[in-house]
């Protein structure tokens, strides 16, 4: 997505792309932007730095990201709004069986070629400094489908529940208005106790400018642990926050990563929610 220069210039692309077309069709201007070629808008060509670097420094037996269940299953990471399937596949080479979620068609079929030709030989920007501790890769699956729609989780072994999910430039490509409905989905997305990884971003821009990508500094906090609408203006006082219900999550960590994508960096946050 756009840097923080591009955005203080001429209108983006994407801004100019969205901000006629009525909400109910930006799924379909997603998948245009796919079919005509113009991914690269954001497109980063790399799995998430900070995503590898907080699973590697947490995958050992009981810990936050190990991948395997008590009964010796392995966990299911989903990914909503993968594009090209960069972070679906690290967490695959990482353990988790991983599903890639599109809505776009384009995405799925590049996705699936990424996949094919990175699982037969992994690229090293899959792994950090630690390494993949896991001795098998777990499974990679992705699937056509509407995050807001019922009827694809079928298609992810059973509609099981997921134990992690993982965001990036998924829910700063959403209307605002939508953001209630996406912590409601999450919420029912996941098995009690898993975990929502957010890289958040883009927090150097004002949530009330238009998007996509929308400004999230305070959003996903919002959201998640007060239960708000996710609204929130730069200048909404912390206890304003807190004034309002409870969230369905509780934030287990909040870090400025020490690698993120260039984009980012210096602004970027991660976090990682536990379903209550
Ligand atoms: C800004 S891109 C980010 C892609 C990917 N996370 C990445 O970092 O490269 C947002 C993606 O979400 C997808 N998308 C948008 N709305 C969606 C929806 N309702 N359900 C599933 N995917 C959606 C788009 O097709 C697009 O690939």
């Amino acid at each position: 997505m756009s840097t923080p220069a591009q955005e203080s210039g001429t209108k983006s692309r994407l801004i100019s792309h969205f901000e006629e077309r009525p909400i109910q069709d930006h799924g379909s201007g997603w998948s245009s932007l796919w079919d005509t070629g113009n991914s690269n808008l954001w497109d980063r060509g790399i799995p998430s730095p900070a995503l590898v670097d907080i699973i590697e420094n947490h995958q050992q037996d009981q810990d936050l990201f190990y991948p395997f269940t008590a009964d010796g299953g392995r966990k299911r990471a989903l990914v909503p709004g993968c594009g090209r399937g960069y972070d679906v596949v690290m967490l695959a080479l990482h353990g988790f069986d991983a599903y890639g979620l599109e809505i776009s068609q384009t995405a799925v079929a590049e996705a699936e070629k990424y996949a094919s030709s990175e699982l037969k030989e992994p690229t090293e920007h899959n792994f950090g400094s630690v390494g993949n501790l896991s001795e098998r890769p777990g499974t990679v699956k992705f699937v056509e489908g509407d995050f807001f729609a019922d009827g694809w989780e079928s298609q992810c072994s059973d509609g099981e529940k997921f134990d992690l999910i993982y965001d990036y430039t998924f829910l700063c490509a959403l209307h605002p208005s939508q953001r209630r409905d996406w912590a409601t989905r999450m919420a029912s997305l996941l098995e009690k106790g898993g975990l929502l990884v957010c890289l958040e971003f883009p927090m150097y821009k004002d949530p009330k400018l238009p998007g996509p990508p929308w400004g999230l500094n305070g959003v996903h906090w919002n959201l998640l642990s007060t239960g708000g609408d996710g609204l929130v203006t730069s200048d909404m006082e912390e206890a304003e926050r807190e004034k309002l219900s409870e969230g369905q999550f509780t934030r287990k960590v909040y870090i400025k990563p020490e690698r993120t994508y260039e984009m980012g960096k210096g602004t970027d946050m991660l976090s990682v929610y536990v379903r209550k």
